[in-house]
């Protein structure tokens, strides 16, 4: 027998299995051998929201939730969030490897040069309402991408597959300043090649009239922010990415679904989320009460910015966005619910209800403080973590492509609904 597996006794039938471990885990459909007869199915497991469930095999991204680690292909955020860049994070998520300089050039040239979107899409845009939320406006404006660039339907084809990961990365943030220009009421500001990622976006989103200066600080923030969040392995919404390109659709149409996922205020809603809670409890001598609402709700009312599936300490990211935090704050001077969240996270973590619960601020505890400093509307943050993740997204996506593993995902179900029965007429119903 050995020593890497598992002897399962099933005690319906008192027969013994052995199934083998691999990396820590068991082959779901190992399990399927064991049965009570020829005609039963098989045993399955029942993980509703996967929690303990691995779907994949992945390079990309490690995390460990109790020490506090986050580190893309072997690097540690800390490292990346200090001396690298958002293009190049991404060329590494991507790639698996920190590019040499011309490699770098040439996919800086490429990304810099797909930011351009069809005069139609704008157009497009220019037909959602004034108060459109620009998440919404993302979602549908990446899943009409497709329709302009039928060649991503190739998704097993190198070159296409390379062009649409140009193209998302670079459209991305000229997507998201147009949906905030159109809900602002302000021209369309086109790309300007000559800037780099993070400062050509922010002048595509605050750029009035003449020339705009972008501010060093403030960009190194924004790109400090991105490099954060690019990606964060089997999340909502990259599993929403893997889930939907399982169906080998093109990758603006599986991202839709990831962008769907993102909004939710569980998860890239949060940012946005905590903004609106702090506003609400408005000053800190209200912070008590709402703390006791907090545990006697029932888990009605969260402590949004606190809490993950798998950090069960202190979210490295969080450590890192509060040094930016005080950069950021120094330009544009302190936002005054800055002294609430330090309190709210102050008597949170002293507090039993949270520390029993491992409950510590996540990476959406700050960036929502940052990024209204820096003058985002609210209804911007989850946009702001949409378009770092393209990387991420497409990483996983172009991972599962080429994962031999991997199918179409369809999960099983337990079924509890009612057995056979005829149907009866309309006028035969009581
Ligand atoms: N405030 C208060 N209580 C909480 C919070 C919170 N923020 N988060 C979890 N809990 C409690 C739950 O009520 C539950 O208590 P119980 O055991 O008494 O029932 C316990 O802690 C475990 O919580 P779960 O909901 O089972 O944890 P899960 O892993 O499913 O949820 C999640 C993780 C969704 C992030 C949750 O912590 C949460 O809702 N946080 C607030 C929203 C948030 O900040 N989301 C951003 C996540 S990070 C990101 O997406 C980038």
């Amino acid at each position: 027998m050995s020593k890497e597996s598992l002897t399962i006794t099933d005690n319906r039938t008192g027969k013994t299995y052995e199934v083998p471990i691999e990396h820590g885990t068991i082959k779901a459909l190992d399990l399927r051998k064991i049965k009570t007869g020829d005609d039963d199915f098989g045993l399955m497991t029942y993980d509703p929201a996967f929690t303990n469930t691995a779907s994949c095999k992945s390079r990309i991204t490690f995390i460990d939730g109790y020490k506090g680690i986050l580190n893309y292909r072997g690097f540690p955020i800390e490292q990346l969030a200090e001396k690298s860049t958002y293009l190049e994070t991404a060329y590494l998520i991507l790639h698996g490897e920190l590019p040499a300089r011309a490699e770098f050039e040439a996919w800086v040239h490429e990304v810099t040069h797909h930011t351009m979107v069809h005069e139609n899409i704008r157009e497009l845009m220019s037909g959602f309402r004034y108060d459109a939320h620009p998440m919404g406006m993302l979602a549908s404006t990446v899943a009409a991408l497709s329709t302009f660039y039928p060649e991503a339907k190739a998704i097993r084809e190198r070159g296409p597959r390379r062009r649409q990961i140009f193209r998302l990365i670079a459209k991305m943030p000229t997507l998201a300043a147009c949906a905030h220009r159109h809900s602002a009421g302000l021209p369309f500001v086109y790309p300007d090649n000559d800037l780099s990622y993070c400062a050509n976006f922010l002048q595509m989103m605050f750029k009035v009239t003449g020339s705009y200066k972008v501010n060093p600080v403030l960009e190194r923030a924004l790109d400090v922010l991105f490099i954060l969040h690019a990606d964060h392995e089997q999340n909502c919404s990259t599993s929403a990415m893997r889930g939907v390109g399982s169906s080998e659709v093109d990758p603006y149409s599986a991202m839709t679904g990831a962008i769907a996922a993102l909004y939710g205020p569980l998860h890239g809603g949060a940012n946005e989320a905590v903004l609106r809670m702090l506003n609400e409890i408005g000053s800190k001598d209200k912070i008590p009460q709402f703390i006791k609402d907090v545990k006697t709700s029932g888990g009605e009312v969260r402590l949004m910015g606190f809490g993950h599936r798998v950090y069960k300490n202190y979210d490295p990211r969080a450590k890192i966005i509060k040094v930016m935090a005080d950069r950021v704050f120094e330009v544009k001077g302190k936002s005054p619910l800055l002294d609430i969240a330090l309190e709210l996270e102050r008597i949170a973590l002293e507090d039993e209800y949270f520390v029993k619960r491992k409950l510590y601020p996540n990476v959406d505890f700050y960036s929502g403080l940052i990024y209204q400093a820096m003058g985002f509307p609210v209804d911007m943050f989850p946009v702001l973590f949409a378009i770092p993740r393209v990387s991420g997204w497409l990483a996983q996506w172009d991972e599962m492509l080429e994962d031999k593993d991997q199918k179409i995902a369809r999960p099983r179900q337990v079924y509890l609904g009612a057995g056979p029965r005829d149907y009866v007429p309309l006028d035969k119903r009581q």
